[in-house]
């Protein structure tokens, strides 16, 4: 096949959907090489996002446990101190180190990584830097990056108004963090500082927070973080920005219309969402048209409209997430080497790594009443689960959506400290279409979290233990 092209495979874009798509397709014996403009492989997520993230929310809990009580309660009394460089150091190493290791997986797969910003010339032809690059095979796995909010101008540079990338990097705590956009994004970050003591004031557009997930999630995610010391401006739209030396004023007004009025801050953190990367792509080149959402439309299979083109990961449909896109990348590879690679679209979980976390798959119950289901549902609260109590987690529940007539669980949504690592269970039952009966009679080790998905399951059945 390569005979006529130099690869079987081009992917453009390193990313968590690229670097796995191109990792597979090599392992499944295509001649693969990999476009990235970046300095360093694993695109957003590793760089500017789900990783360096982590870092400084993982880093931030332990200040929090120390400064703020919860140690404290446990018998453990400390006067912490922050190191910011210490702090930094150790995102920036964690960061390092996992990008490394895709560069090392590239090599030990022989992916070839083409460094600079590709183009397409034709379906087949794609310019990297000087270099022209041909296959037969082109993935467009280029991600997505900051939505801009116009009147709202981001410098990362100095650090009063900021976007993710900012955010992660600001080098002293802000007195006070006004955070636009009260999605994940803003929920992280405002937490990570938040709990390194700012001030923290998100501004949302919509009536609540969490835009997306299950609505008795997104109230009681709300009150958590209000309880934390995050106050709301819910129903608020920003209507501009102005910086002077560093302090910000934003200037906002109710969604619905009404009176304008101020806020001052020394930091703003821009987060209402991001856009796909198609810009400068040549997408021209090979007629492919983008979509309303600015998104390229494939089937299934991830093929694009054009013969040998392919695209996955944010830049295509969906929910922007990187196990999403990594799972995306192994099947477009499948289907590129003839096999049959599938994503079940209907049951990808999505995590917000605040304290507790707050994670769902499947159906929220409004979605599931629209699809025309008749439901039981059943909420179990985690302060009713022993490991909870004992870890002094009383905060949140979980919550499963079951069809009334089938029993088949539609929709799992938790707030609990480990809510994150709690779903994966729930999406596991799905993908094998198991009742909410399964889950109940299915045998969960003593003390845990995830105790709280089974008597959830088991107040589905009107037979739960503990409440
Ligand atoms: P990307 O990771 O965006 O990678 C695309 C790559 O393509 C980039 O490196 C870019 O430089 C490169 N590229 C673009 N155009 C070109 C071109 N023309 N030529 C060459 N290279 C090009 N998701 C989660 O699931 N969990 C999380 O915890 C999480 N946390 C996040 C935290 C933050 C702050 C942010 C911003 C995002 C987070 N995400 C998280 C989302 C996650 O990062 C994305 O969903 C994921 O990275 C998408 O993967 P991708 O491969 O589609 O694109
Ligand atoms: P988001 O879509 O999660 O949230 C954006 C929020 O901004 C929404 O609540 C929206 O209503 C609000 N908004 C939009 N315009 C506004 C305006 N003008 N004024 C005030 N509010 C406004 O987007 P976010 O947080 O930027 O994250 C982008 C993507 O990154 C998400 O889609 C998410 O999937 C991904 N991500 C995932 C993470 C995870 O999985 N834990 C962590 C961080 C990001």
């Amino acid at each position: 096949m390569a005979d006529e092209y130099q690869y079987d495979v081009l992917v453009i874009g390193a990313g968590p959907g690229g670097y796995v798509a191109a990792i597979r397709a090599a392992q499944l014996g295509l001649k693969t090489a990999c476009a990235e403009s970046r300095e360093t492989l694993g695109g957003t997520c590793l760089n500017v996002g789900c990783i360096p993230s982590k870092a400084m929310l993982h880093a931030s809990e332990y200040y929090d446990a120390a400064a703020n009580g919860a140690m404290e309660a446990m018998g453990i009394e400390v006067t912490p101190r922050l190191n910011m460089e210490k702090l930094h150091g150790q995102r920036i190493d964690a960061v390092s180190g996992l990008t490394r290791g895709i560069e090392f997986l590239f090599k030990k797969n022989k992916v070839d990584w083409k460094k600079g910003h590709a183009t397409f010339q034709d379906a087949h032809t794609v310019k990297v830097g000087e270099e022209t690059v041909t296959a037969k095979n082109v993935v467009i796995a280029t991600g997505s990056s900051v939505t801009p909010l116009p009147g709202v101008e981001v410098d990362n540079a100095n650090f009063v108004v900021v976007d993710s990338t900012g955010a992660l990097e600001l080098p002293k705590v802000p007195e006070h963090m006004v955070v636009i956009g009260a999605g994940v994004i803003g929920l992280e970050l405002g937490s990570v500082w938040r709990r390194l003591g700012a001030k923290v004031t998100c501004v949302e557009y919509l009536d609540e927070i969490l835009p997306g997930m299950d609505d008795d999630i997104r109230k009681e995610a709300r009150k958590i973080f209000k309880k934390q010391g995050i106050e709301f401006k819910l129903g608020t739209k920003v209507t501009g920005c102005t910086v002077a030396g560093s302090e910000a004023t934003l200037t906002m007004e109710p969604a619905k219309g009404g009176e304008a009025e101020t806020l001052e801050a020394d930091c703003v953190l821009v987060s209402i969402g991001r856009k796909p990367n198609t810009a400068k792509l040549g997408l021209e080149a090979i007629g492919l048209e983008v979509n309303k959402r600015g998104q390229v439309e494939t089937d299934h299979e991830f093929r694009t409209k054009v013969d040998g083109v392919w695209a996955i990961g944010d830049v295509i449909p969906g929910p922007m997430l990187a196990h999403k896109a990594e799972d995306e990348g192994i099947a477009v590879a499948e289907n590129i080497a003839g096999q049959t690679g599938i994503v079940n679209h209907d049951v990808i979980p999505s995590v917000v790594y605040t304290w507790p976390e707050i994670a769902g798959v499947g159906l929220t119950e409004a979605q599931a009443k629209e699809a025309g289901h008749t439901l039981k549902t059943s909420k179990f609260p985690m302060m009713a689960n022993s490991r909870a109590k004992t870890n002094h987690e009383p905060d949140g529940l979980v919550k499963i959506i079951a069809d009334a007539e089938s029993d088949r669980v539609l929709g799992v949504w938790a707030i609990a400290s480990v809510a994150g690592t709690m779903i994966a269970e729930a999406a596991l039952a799905m993908e094998f279409g198991a009742t909410s009966e399964d889950i109940a009679y299915t045998c969960h080790a003593h003390p845990t979290h995830s105790e709280a998905v089974k008597e959830a399951a088991m107040g589905v059945q009107g037979k739960p233990i503990h409440i």
